[in-house]
Parts: C-alpha cells; sequence; structure tokens
C-alpha cells in the first residue's frame, strides 16, 4: 500500500475568515496523531457540510472515539464495513479506521477515492506476518488453502485463498474441503477459537496477536468474572482470554449459556436480544460505546478498560476535519497487488451472516 500524506504544513491562523478556517487553523500535529479541534457542535456541522459538498460517506469501526462514531454514516465490524464499502454509492469513503480496513475498501472499490484521516493508524496483528514470510509458510506446505484474517496488509491479501474476519471465520474454514490443509494466519486466537469450533486437525495457525486483545488475560477475566458472578461475558476471539472463559464455563464457575465467543458486531446483536443486566466486555473499549446504545437498559463493564487501540485513537475530530478539508489522506493499493487481492476479499464478503452495523 501506499498513502498520499500532505505537507503537515497548514494555513496561516491569522484573519480567519468563517468558522470553518477557524477551525482548521487550529489543527496541529501531535505525538499521538492529529489534535487541538474538540468534536463540539460547530465541528460537527462542519464535517456535515464537508461530507455533502464532497459526496463523501463516513464508516467507522466500533472501536473508534465516540465522537467519531456519532458523526458517521454507518458504524460496524469489519465484514460489515466492507460490504458497505464494496456497494457505496458515494465518490468517496472516508474509513475512520486502520489502513488495512481502508486498503480493503479500495481493493473492493478501486474507482473510489479512499481516504483514512490518518494514514499513521496501522495495526500490531496486521504487522505480525509479511509477504516474504507467507511465501515461505506457503511453500512448506504446497497444497494448503491460505485463510488470512482481514486484519492483513493488501500484498498479504493478494496470497491468499479466502480472507475473513471475526465474523464469519468458522464459516470461511468449514467452506473448505476437509481433506485440504488450511494455512490460517494471522491471529493465533482467533484460530484457536475456530480450531475449537470447527474441529479441524489439519489446521495450522500463524503465532501473531493483536497486542491489545492480547493484553486481556485470563486472570482478570477470572477476577471480574467472580466479582459478578450475574454477568454475561461478551469475549472477542482476539483475546487472549478466550480459551479462560471457555475454561470458567466449563469447570461451572459462570454457566456455559453466559459465555460468548463474539466479533463486535455479534456482540451488539447479542446485547440488543440479551435478558442480562450486566455485561463484562472483553475487547477494545471503543465497542462500549454501541453497546450502550443498543441496550441502554444494561450496565456493560469492560473486563480491561486500559485495552484502548491506540491505531484507533489515532482517529481524532482534528483528523477526521482534515481529512475531509484537504482529501487526505488517500489510500493506494498497486493494481497488480489489488487485482490479485480482490478475489480473496470477495470471498470473503461473500460468506456468513451480516455483521453489526448492516
Ligand atoms: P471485528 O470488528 O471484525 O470484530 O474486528 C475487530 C478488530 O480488532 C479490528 O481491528
Ligand atoms: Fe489491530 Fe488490535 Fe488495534 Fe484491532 S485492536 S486495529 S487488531 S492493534
Amino acid at each position: 500500500m501506499s498513502i498520499t500524506t500532505p505537507s503537515t504544513t497548514l494555513p496561516s491562523t491569522t484573519l480567519p475568515s468563517t468558522t470553518a478556517d477557524r477551525l482548521f487553523a487550529e489543527i496541529h500535529d501531535g505525538p499521538t496523531g492529529w489534535t487541538g479541534v474538540e468534536a463540539g457542535p460547530e465541528w460537527a456541522e462542519e464535517i456535515r457540510r464537508l461530507a455533502a459538498e464532497k459526496n463523501a460517506t463516513i464508516l467507522a469501526h466500533n472501536y473508534q472515539l465516540p465522537a467519531i462514531q456519532d458523526i458517521a454514516h454507518h458504524v460496524g465490524d469489519s465484514l460489515a464495513l466492507s460490504r458497505i464499502a464494496a456497494e457505496a454509492q458515494e465518490e468517496t469513503i472516508v474509513f475512520c479506521g486502520v489502513h488495512f480496513m481502508a486498503e480493503t475498501a479500495k481493493i473492493l472499490s478501486p474507482s473510489k477515492s479512499v481516504l483514512i484521516p490518518d494514514a499513521r493508524a496501522g495495526c500490531s496483528l496486521a504487522d505480525s506476518i509479511d509477504a516474504a514470510q507467507l511465501r515461505e509458510w506457503k511453500a512448506e506446505h504446497p497444497d494448503a488453502v491460505v485463510v488470512s484474517y482481514v486484519n492483513t496488509t493488501a500484498e498479504v491479501k493478494g496470497l491468499t485463498d479466502i480472507c475473513c474476519t471475526s465474523s464469519n471465520a468458522v464459516e470461511v474454514v468449514q467452506s473448505i474441503d476437509p481433506d485440504r490443509e488450511v494455512l490460517f494466519l494471522p491471529d493465533q486466537f482467533l484460530g484457536a477459537h475456530v480450531r475449537r469450533q470447527t474441529g479441524r486437525t489439519n489446521m495450522h495457525i500463524w503465532a501473531g496477536e493483536c497486542h491489545v486483545h492480547a493484553g486481556i488475560n485470563g486472570d482478570e477475566l477470572t477476577a471480574r468474572a467472580k466479582a459478578y458472578p450475574d454477568a454475561e461475558l461478551y469475549v472477542h476471539p482476539e483475546c487472549g482470554c478466550a480459551t479462560s472463559a471457555l475454561y470458567l464455563a466449563g469447570e461451572g464457575f459462570v454457566p456455559e449459556n453466559k459465555v460468548k465467543i463474539l466479533s463486535t458486531g455479534g456482540m451488539l446483536d447479542a446485547a440488543r436480544a440479551t435478558g442480562a443486566t450486566q455485561v463484562l466486555v472483553a475487547t477494545e473499549v471503543g465497542m462500549l460505546h454501541q453497546l450502550r446504545r443498543a441496550a441502554p437498559q444494561v450496565d456493560f463493564r469492560a473486563v480491561n478498560d486500559r485495552a484502548s487501540c491506540p491505531y484507533m485513537k489515532m482517529i481524532t475530530p482534528a483528523a477526521l476535519l482534515r481529512c475531509l478539508t484537504e482529501g487526505a489522506d488517500e489510500v493506494h493499493v498497486d493494481a497488480d497487488v489489488a487485482a490479485r487481492a480482490r478475489t480473496s476479499v470477495e470471498r470473503m464478503i461473500a460468506i456468513g451472516s451480516p455483521g453489526g452495523g448492516e
């Protein structure tokens, strides 16, 4: 992927002629990304005005800051947002998420302009395997089917047979001939979940992880579950504690029907249907915003309230304003790489039930 990042020199703050100029002049670059603008009513009005003027649709992942989720046209999980990007009618897609997500949108909608408010918003999980490593792994298993989580670079997707997200990973693996070996990458915890669900023994799993989800550990989950014995547990399959959650259920500490391993979209569906009054949530803390909106009567609590993704949080109100004003950062995917990656991504969006946000 290559991303166009414009000059960081913004217009002078002298004599702003309109509210828009004044807000724009306050944007500056800081150690954690673009900053200087609060998400107040003037900002919201300006974002809506610019989106309409530029014929742009704003998509936001469930881990985005609440203000970004609230201003977006669509909020959802990785699968839902990929499907929306593939069908978007607008000329421009502004992807408020991390750059593999914007890259996936560009692969699916190559004729559209795809923008990400800060191209520096990466992903530690996507960084855990590169194309050279995957080529080497494939050479060791030449007949295997390669299943890559969507949290990968376009180059890795180009070497992949089928992509998946956490909401359809089990169905994607179930769709493969049981006699074929599977290489599943890059998340070891999601891989372990898929292996448990499918019972598949001919599946090799890459040892990658997301530092945010891996950090939500089993001891923390156990302590929280014991402190709130009536709560349901929603656990994202990327979490290091997913196995502990199943252990708690298996040992009878928590009734089995109260432990749910779910994608972020799946958590929203479960929240809308739950009769529980309290739910412990093991995933990135941005998720709590949509959960509380979906089921305001439920007391949702983070298993680890420090589980905040620094990349997701780079999409600030200032970054979104700069993005819509300057048309930056634009995401480009090399045409050959995109052509190779498109089949695996199109297979992904064709498999599995709709995720939250659709
Ligand atoms: P989902 O929204 O597909 O559950 O993905 C979670 C995630 O970690 C994205 O980076
Ligand atoms: Fe990547 Fe983890 Fe952040 Fe998701 S939460 S974007 S997997 S680093």
